[in-house]
């Protein structure tokens, strides 16, 4: 999506929690010029609605009403269960979508539906890389010959409801990506990212560990294919709001907004 020479882009919130305030006060700011939000969606809120409002920004509790605001995009920081109630409807109106919650399109039935949408509404679907690194890589891998990839994850203890008592790193979940993306939704966004950009989340290899000795959430990527190896750790600070969300993940979508006005685009 290139917004025409001299045009603005319009943009809806859908979810106005700890990603989404961090995304408008940088889109309100000048440095996204030309993007332009004009509406968000999220919980009943009078307080978000007034403060918005003084903004001259709209606010609804019924995120079909995003479609009232001749918007280009909607970028939803919401939840998983927004994707599936929502996606399909702003993409076949024409409303590109970029997905933070991306374990949402780890369900394959549910993400060639988001395909059929998107390619009925010529509109788009972007899944910022998020909180994890070397995407672009595999993406780049997955052309020749890739043989594995694996996510292992450690999460401060307390995370995934372990108990805040353990002592040792304790491994609390193994299996593929799209297993991972089922029992352990809230977290596994990034192992549906790596899914899609790889072999697919049931042959991507998924560890999770819950870690008392570790500051920061962090992850690791290994893949093996005929272009060599890849490695890379992601040491993620938490956003103070949310320490589940992190910060990456918020840097990651103004990256990409910020991408889609520009000529030169750095990365595939
Ligand atoms: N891809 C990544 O690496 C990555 C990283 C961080 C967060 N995320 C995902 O992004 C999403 C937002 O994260 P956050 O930290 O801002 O969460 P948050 O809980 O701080 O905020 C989410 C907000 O959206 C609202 N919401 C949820 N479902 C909604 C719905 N159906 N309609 C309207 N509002 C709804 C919630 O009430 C809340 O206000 C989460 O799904 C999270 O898992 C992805």
């Amino acid at each position: 999506m290139v917004p025409e020479e001299g045009m603005g882009v319009r943009i809806g919130l859908l979810g106005y929690g700890t990603v989404g305030r961090i995304l408008l006060q940088r889109l309100l700011s000048d440095d996204l010029e030309p993007c332009q939000v004009v509406a968000v969606a999220g919980r009943p809120d009078e307080s978000s609605r007034l403060e918005l409002g003084a903004l001259g920004i709209a606010y609804t509790s019924h995120p079909p009403d995003l479609l009232e605001h001749d918007l280009d995009l909607v970028v939803e920081a919401a939840s998983q269960s927004a994707v599936r109630d929502w996606a399909e409807l702003l993409l076949q109106q024409g409303i590109s979508l970029v997905v933070l919650s991306a374990g949402a399109l780890a369900d394959e039935a549910f993400r060639s539906r988001v395909e059929v949408a998107a390619a009925a509404g010529r509109s788009y679907v972007y899944l910022p890389p998020g909180a994890v690194g070397g995407v672009d890589a595999l993406k780049a891998a997955a052309m020749g010959k890739l043989r594995s990839v694996r996510l292992t994850t450690t999460k401060l203890a307390g995370a995934l409801g372990a108990g805040g008592d353990i002592t040792d790193p304790q491994t609390v979940f193994q299996g593929s990506a799209g297993e991972a993306a089922r029992v352990l939704p809230q977290n596994m966004n990034v192992a549906a990212i790596l899914g899609m950009a790889g072999i697919g989340a049931e042959h991507t290899e998924v560890q999770v560990v819950v870690d008392p000795g570790i500051a920061v959430n962090m992850h690791r990527v290994e893949a093996e294919g005929d272009f060599g190896r890849l490695e890379v750790v992601v040491r993620n600070r938490p956003c103070p709001a949310n320490p589940r969300t992190s910060y990456l993940a918020v840097l990651s979508a103004v990256a990409l907004l910020k991408g889609l006005q520009q000529r030169i685009r750095v990365g595939i």
